[in-house]
């Protein structure tokens, strides 16, 4: 009897498992449909989309999208093919709605009513700290936004030209004459030593790499799951933060105390704003946590994205060859004319085929891909009701890639920004009062590296794919662009 038994247990098990199976597969259809119909149309105006399952939600989905070669945009360019301009789903245990068109752009981005007030997933928001404009609440972000507001002035934009253009030039000068170099390698480099020197005069030696290695790992794990195992991403990020923080803490000890004096930095003007220059005045100056978290804010916001809008400017002039002669007949004519050694804020404003170049790129590559928000209150866009608490994203890819704003869009038309266009249909630095301060120096380090590349070298992209970088929050080119050049003095001789 018993060994009969043993003899049928396997068959046993092997039905118990396709019982098991079969009524997994039914229930999973079962809630997707029942969950589909709830979300989609059980309430008038409320945006269709599949909230996915209980706590999870389509948290898993998002983490596959980010850890694809699509990169983590395809999350919501698939559901905005599924569910139109505007859906919503789950994410970390939290609503969150898409919204695509301009009208919802302006109704959120302009914000007059305060109806909503911006949040960053709670990876993020622990990575650049709690006292980070890019986190703080409505009072408290226009207090630091002012603060920070009066550093970025034409003085500043005029210095950061003329660093950058000299960090270009050096950077020249180590490549190869007939050679390879990816471009995103280079542009990063360049990048983060222009911040580094604007934001605390760090231009060489451990602090200058250790920001450039710890910014690197703060930034690839502001997607991550936030564990805090010693292994995982999150933990790393946190790890690379506290390393910067300890840099920015030593680098105040040092100016307050006197054995670190005369720099011209952004670091030393919050210092002097908020021991001085505040004391009788109602605003107050910035606490110390406030000037780190904030100078480590803009290292994050400016050297990343700086990069990649480089990168991809330089893939699609690469691989469009009427632009890149109309480049070259423009930027010659530049070079030949210039004065001084290095580029200035004038040779800049002359420059209106790279400036369209520049801003062609920032729209094909929406390098910030969408804007996050939250709801401070129940209210209603084109007609879909949004709850109190809910995510709200503006997605200014797809408003860049819409054929109702912009003709053809998938073509590189650098020219199409001669006519003026709507201000909520080009979104690459966002509008109102939470857009990017540091969007005329993004545009200039674009257009000065643009120039040296341009009037240096002749250069071919050699690496056409368009793959995104894993786990990347702003978009990025997996290959980095690697591009082939030929030093222009080195053809003339040869002519
Ligand atoms: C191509 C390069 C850049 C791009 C594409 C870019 C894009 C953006 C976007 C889309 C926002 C947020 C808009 C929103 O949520 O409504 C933003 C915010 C910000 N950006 Fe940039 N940015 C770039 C470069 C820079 C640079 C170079 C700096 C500083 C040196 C900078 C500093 C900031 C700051 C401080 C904020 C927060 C503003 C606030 O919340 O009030 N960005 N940027």
């Amino acid at each position: 009897m018993l060994g009969h038994l043993l003899q049928e247990l396997p068959m046993f098990f092997y039905y118990w498992g396709i019982f098991v199976l079969v009524v997994t597969v039914v229930c999973q259809r079962a809630w997707n449909l029942w969950h589909y119909n709830i979300n989609s149309y059980s309430e008038a105006g409320i945006p269709p989309g599949n909230r996915g399952l209980p706590f999870v939600g389509e948290t898993l989905h998002f983490m596959a999208a980010i850890n694809s070669p699509q990169g983590v945009y395809e999350f919501v360019r698939s559901r905005r093919l599924r569910y139109g301009r505007c859906f919503k789903t789950r994410l970390f245990g939290e609503t969150h709605m898409f919204m695509s068109s301009m009208e919802s752009a302006k109704a959120i981005l302009n914000n007059d009513v305060g109806k909503f007030s911006k949040r960053y997933i709670k990876s993020i928001a622990e990575l650049v700290g709690p006292h980070s404009l890019l986190c703080a609440s409505h009072y408290h972000h226009k207090l630091i936004r002012a603060h920070l507001l009066s550093l970025f002035s034409t003085d500043s934009l005029a210095s950061l030209v003329q660093h950058s253009d000299q960090l270009v030039v050096e950077a020249l000068l180590g490549w190869p004459r007939h050679g390879l170099v990816v471009i995103q390698d280079e542009a990063l480099q360049i990048t983060c030593k222009a911040m580094c020197k604007m934001l605390m005069s760090i231009e060489t030696g451990y602090e200058l790499e250790t920001v450039q290695r710890e910014v690197g790992r703060v930034c690839e794990a502001m997607l991550a799951f936030p564990l805090r195992f010693k292994w995982t991403r999150f933990y790393k990020g946190l790890q690379a933060r506290k390393r910067i923080m300890d840099i920015l803490e030593k680098a105040m000890n040092e100016r307050r105390n006197g054995s670190a004096g005369g720099h011209q930095d952004f670091l030393q003007r919050l210092l002097a704003g908020n021991d001085n220059k505040f004391k009788d005045q109602e605003v107050r100056g910035l606490t110390d946590e406030e000037i780190r978290d904030n100078i480590l804010t803009m290292v994050i916001a400016g050297q990343d994205t700086t990069a990649n809008a480089i990168t991809w400017m330089v893939k699609f002039v690469g691989e469009n060859q009427e632009v890149y002669h109309n480049l070259v007949k423009e930027q010659l004519q530049i070079a030949n004319k210039r004065e001084s050694s290095h580029l200035t804020l004038e040779d800049l404003s002359e420059m209106p085929f790279a400036s369209g170049v520049a801003k062609e790129a920032l729209r094909m590559a929406s390098v910030v891909q969408w804007f996050p928000r939250v709801a401070l209150e129940d209210c209603e866009i084109e007609g879909f009701k949004i709850k109190k608490g809910w995510n709200v994203n503006v997605d200014a890819r797809s408003i860049h890639f819409d054929p109702t704003v912009h003709d053809d869009p998938d073509v590189f038309n650098p020219s199409r920004f001669h006519a003026k266009s709507n201000v909520h249909g080009f979104l690459p630095f966002g509008v109102g009062g939470r857009s990017c301060l540091g969007k005329n120096m993004a545009k200039a380090m674009m257009l000065v590296f643009l120039h040296r590349l341009i009037t240096t070298y002749e250069w071919k992209v050699i690496d056409h794919d368009s793959s995104i970088q894993k786990w990347a929050l702003f978009s990025k080119l997996r290959s980095g662009c690697p591009v082939h050049l030929t030093s222009i003095k080195d053809i003339n001789k040869t002519a």
